[in-house]
């Protein structure tokens, strides 16, 4: 679907506090990420990251601030598949015996309507996410036999086969190999290029500043936000991450 024209940002976030009973996970994070944009959201284990992704999407109500998606409130952005999600890697089941091609399938139901009737379009499409995330020679394996890289990819293509104009990608590197790490990198790159605007999460440094336009440093609250050279400072990373991690980038992975 294309996005409504480019009078709003891909994602605005005023003010937003967030988190659980006792425990307030995010307080007054402001930010936005503007259209054919990929924006990093970079913090250490614990700093927030999941939980806006879950007000994000309204699966989480805020405390108070605001979310819009292409001047959408969340709900109605994703009942207009304005938004797609890949979640965190521990919060995804991959027990259940599932082909690749059905987990990226799921990615179209948004499209098909309550019948879920697969039409060829659909099909194309899924073969062309696969494709992408070169796993066109596994649409007929379960999930459950893929290698971790092989899994976040599978993923990815259900998001890419969405073709939502904003992807929230929750973590897509975690948990996976150098190779396949560098596959979703260039696929990320390829989406952007070509419009859409993303939100990826990660806790890892190395690599931030060639995968990004912008970068935002959330703990608990946005430390700094804006181009990666901007960000990417010894002191603001060691606010982020502590002073042994800044001194010594490559000890985040
Ligand atoms: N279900 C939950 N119940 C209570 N606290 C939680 C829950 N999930 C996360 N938290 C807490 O909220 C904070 C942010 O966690 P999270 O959003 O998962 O961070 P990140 O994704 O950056 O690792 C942490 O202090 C974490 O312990
Ligand atoms: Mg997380």
């Amino acid at each position: 679907m294309t996005p409504p024209a480019h009078q709003h940002p891909a994602l605005q976030v005023t003010r937003l506090s967030a988190g659980y009973p006792g425990v307030l996970a995010l307080e007054d994070v402001e930010l936005s990420v503007e259209p054919g944009h990929l924006c990093a959201l970079l913090g250490a284990n614990g700093s927030g990251k999941s939980t806006l992704f879950a007000a994000l999407l309204g699966l989480r109500r805020p405390f108070a601030g605001a979310v819009s998606i292409f001047g959408q409130p969340p709900s109605k952005a994703r009942r207009h598949n304005l938004v797609s999600y890949l979640p965190q890697l521990d919060a995804v089941d991959h027990s259940f015996p599932l082909t690749v091609g059905q987990l990226v399938m799921m990615g179209r139901h948004p499209h098909q309507g309550i019948t879920r009737r697969v039409r060829a379009q659909d099909r194309r499409l899924v073969e062309d996410a696969l494709e992408q995330v070169d796993l066109q020679h596994l649409g007929h394996r379960t999930v459950g036999e893929l290698s971790g890289g092989q899994r976040r990819r599978a993923m990815l293509a259900r998001s890419i086969a969405q073709q939502a104009p904003l992807m929230l990608l929750d973590e897509p590197f975690a948990g996976v190999d150098r190779t396949s790490e560098e596959l979703i990198v260039s696929v990320l790159h390829t989406l952007r290029d070509a419009g859409t605007s993303l939100l990826v999460s990660t806790h890892h440094l190395d690599g931030v500043e060639s995968l990004a336009d912008d970068v935002v440093l959330l703990h608990r609250r946005v430390l700094a936000s804006g181009r990666p050279e901007e960000v990417l400072t010894e002191e603001q990373l060691a606010q982020a991450f502590g002073a042994v991690l800044a001194s010594n980038p490559e000890g985040s992975r």
